[in-house]
């Protein structure tokens, strides 16, 4: 058995040494190898790679699929901050505030293209993982959608922003699990499980996502503090607040959301102070270790011997405690 720490630098060698993308044109591969060599945590791939270890020693085309799904996920960073307006990814400038919207666009359509490159050389139960990952891929832009149109709305609901997050992100690690089971010949009911985990896991991750986003530190996450808050994203500490305001603070958070001219650090500061005087923060942790919980119970499931999930449970644990 392999610890996350072990796995992240093998899977670093892997995806440097082969050399994915092309040497030209350089201003459409060059912002790619960029965003690649500022690594960012590797949870998807890693997640991928130890659910395979469950039930087999690693797969050589098991690799194949975590290059792909990390791929996948640099793709859709790539344009969720065009989306989002971002400015900062992991530490360093996003793709397109450093190139352009033109290498976003592009290198994120090639990236994408690369990632299926990479999972055609998955060979274990080819059809089924293809098949997941289609499957997974249309969830994401259909989450993705949703979180959008939600900026321009005031009446989300808490059960439409799980639906939305588990769309977005949740079932991208649901499946990197599931995937790296398939290609190891899990039993079908150990996929599911497997998956329930990811799934779970993964809400409680956005969850975690969107507290940072506001109470997070800067140099810790590598993106812009308050940029939900800017974006007037209906995350779950808005929606708490939201609810558990009073009128006052009600009408504040919609003139915030009205207003077009405005000091962004005062916005930041003003809807801050309401989630904390609603207790949206607390709150939020709540919806953390609810979910965590959740995932818990998924991974007790698993017809494997209880030693072999200690690295999945130590990986839970860590990702809900992060700062970054
Ligand atoms: C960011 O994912 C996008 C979300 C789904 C919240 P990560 O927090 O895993 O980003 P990196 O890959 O570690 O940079
Ligand atoms: C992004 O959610 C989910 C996807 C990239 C599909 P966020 O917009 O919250 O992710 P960050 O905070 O920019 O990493
Ligand atoms: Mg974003
Ligand atoms: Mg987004
Ligand atoms: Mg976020």
């Amino acid at each position: 058995m392999h610890t996350f720490q072990q796995l992240v630098q093998e899977f670093e060698t892997q995806i440097t040494t082969r050399n994915v993308f092309p040497e030209r044109p350089n201003n459409l591969y060059e912002p790619c190898r960029y965003l690649i060599a500022l690594k960012g945590k590797r949870v998807r791939p890693v997640a991928c790679l130890m659910a395979a270890e469950l039930f087999a020693p690693i797969p050589s085309c098991t690799w194949d699929a975590a290059i792909a799904i990390e791929l996948f996920h640099n793709f859709t960073l790539i344009h969720d901050d065009i989306m989002d307006k971002a400015p900062l990814r992991r530490g360093f400038p996003t793709i397109h505030a450093k190139y352009g919207l033109t290498a976003g666009i592009l290198g994120g359509d090639a990236m994408s293209i690369f990632a299926y490159q990479s999972l055609s050389n998955v060979e274990n139960n080819f059809r089924k993982v293809l098949n997941l990952f289609n499957k997974t891929a249309i969830e994401v832009c259909e989450g993705q959608q949703m979180d959008m149109d939600f900026e321009n709305r005031t009446n989300v609901t808490i059960e439409e922003y799980i639906e939305m997050i588990q769309l977005k992100t949740s079932v991208l690690l649901a499946a990197s699990m599931e995937i790296g089971a398939l290609t190891a010949f899990a039993p079908e009911e150990d996929c599911k499980w497997i998956y329930e985990f990811g799934k779970n896991l993964g809400i409680a991750f956005q969850l975690q996502d969107d507290y940072l986003d506001s109470f997070g530190n800067t140099e810790k996450i590598g993106k812009q503090i308050g940029g939900d808050i800017l974006a007037n994203k209906k995350t779950y500490l808005y929606l708490h607040a939201l609810q558990n305001a009073n009128s006052v603070q009600k009408e504040q958070l919609a003139q915030w959301l009205q207003k077009e001219d405005y000091v962004a650090q005062d916005k930041i500061n003003a809807i801050k102070e309401i989630f904390t005087h609603t207790h949206a923060d607390q709150a939020c942790r709540e919806a953390v270790n609810h979910y965590s919980q959740k995932s818990f119970e998924s991974l007790m499931q698993l017809n494997v011997p209880e030693p072999k999930k200690e690295p999945l449970m130590l990986l839970a644990k860590e990702l809900l405690n992060r700062e970054q």
